[in-house]
């Protein structure tokens, strides 16, 4: 199952290629550390390690989300069921700190082990208010940035700050790391979002409006529902009941919340964040890694019948 979920083979075990996961968390712990003055080689176990924690999220969340397929593929869970899905994202949890203490002199590891139990924690919060908000009445921005911050910005912080650990960067240095990775976090989160409901299928390997058939309140719907325009009314009366919207309601929805300015809305939040985090960091570790990483994200969403994975031109 864990091969089958990292896109090594195919639920009988033939090896396929088709669909990795874009490496996005170890490429920062990897980009940190040299940043730093570290090696790739120091940082390797801690860029395993935070890809198999965040592994683990995505089999678990599919779960929660009622998504059928992850990376254009049939999910875990609907393939295995559930009780073998959550076994799996136990073990990848378990697997990541096995994975991250392997090459860390102790004294690293130590922080580093707590690093990932702060972020995981986290991220745990930022899942249950996630949910949570499917079914609220109204949530505001800064609930909602919270949110992401804890989802998806601690998971990303803990990686920039385990590439500074493994390269023996000073206190501040990783905390500086920390911040840069969650401003990104939040970021990509954001275009995560927007994808999430205009996204190409093609590339998301999901139908288009899949979070809003989810009533989820992702950045987009929260910003259309916190304008004070007809589009927001109506879509607020969508969003009353609490069971999951059919297909025309869906692109009803998606051309309200256009309507009310959510995309557009969303689309200056991921800018803005970007350059927050490009801004957190000194000339002196803002390296052309670092600011080709932000740059692909900042550019997410408008990579329209491109592969995510593709390499930016940055
Ligand atoms: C998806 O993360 C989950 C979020 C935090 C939004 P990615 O889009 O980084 O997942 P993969 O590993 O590249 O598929
Ligand atoms: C992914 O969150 C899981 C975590 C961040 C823990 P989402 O539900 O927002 O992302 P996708 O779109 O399913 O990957
Ligand atoms: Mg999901
Ligand atoms: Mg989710």
């Amino acid at each position: 199952m864990a091969g089958y979920h990292l896109g090594w083979w195919d639920t009988a075990g033939v090896p396929t290629q088709a669909r990795f996961g874009k490496y996005l968390r170890p490429a920062l712990v990897i980009a940190a550390a040299r940043a730093c003055g570290g090696s790739e080689t120091a940082a390797l176990s801690a860029a395993a390690g935070v890809e198999l924690a965040h592994n683990f999220s995505l089999v678990h969340d599919d779960i929660m989300d009622g998504d059928q397929t992850r990376r254009g593929y049939p999910a875990v869970w609907s393939v295995w069921g559930t009780s073998d899905a959550i076994l799996l994202g136990d073990t990848l949890h378990a697997l990541a700190y096995q994975v991250l203490v392997a090459d860390l002199p102790e004294l690293v590891a130590v922080e580093a082990v707590r690093r990932l139990a702060v972020a995981v924690a986290a991220m745990c919060r930022g899942q249950s208010d996630d949910c949570a908000f499917e079914t609220r009445p109204r949530v505001e921005l800064d609930e909602y940035i919270q949110m992401a911050m804890d989802k998806t910005g601690a998971l990303m912080g803990c990686a920039c700050a385990l590439g500074a650990l493994s390269a023996r960067a000073d206190p501040e240095t990783v905390s500086l790391m920390d911040c840069f990775g969650r401003k990104l976090g939040l970021a990509f989160q954001f275009t995560d979002d927007i994808i999430g409901i205009w996204g190409d299928p093609i590339i998301t390997g999901r139908r288009a409006g899949n979070d809003l058939a989810g009533r989820k309140r992702s950045l987009p719907v929260v910003t259309a529902l916190l304008s004070n325009t007809e589009a927001a009314r109506e879509l607020a009366e969508m969003y009353e009941f609490d069971t999951a919207l059919g297909e025309e309601t869906v692109a009803r929805a998606m051309a309200l919340v256009e309507a009310a300015g959510g995309r557009r809305s969303a689309q200056r939040h991921v800018a803005r964040q970007v350059q927050a985090a490009v801004d957190t960091l000194p000339a002196g570790l803002a390296t052309a890694d670092l600011m080709a990483l932000a740059n692909v994200i900042a550019r997410r969403d408008g990579l329209a019948g491109t592969p995510e994975s593709a390499p930016a031109d940055a």
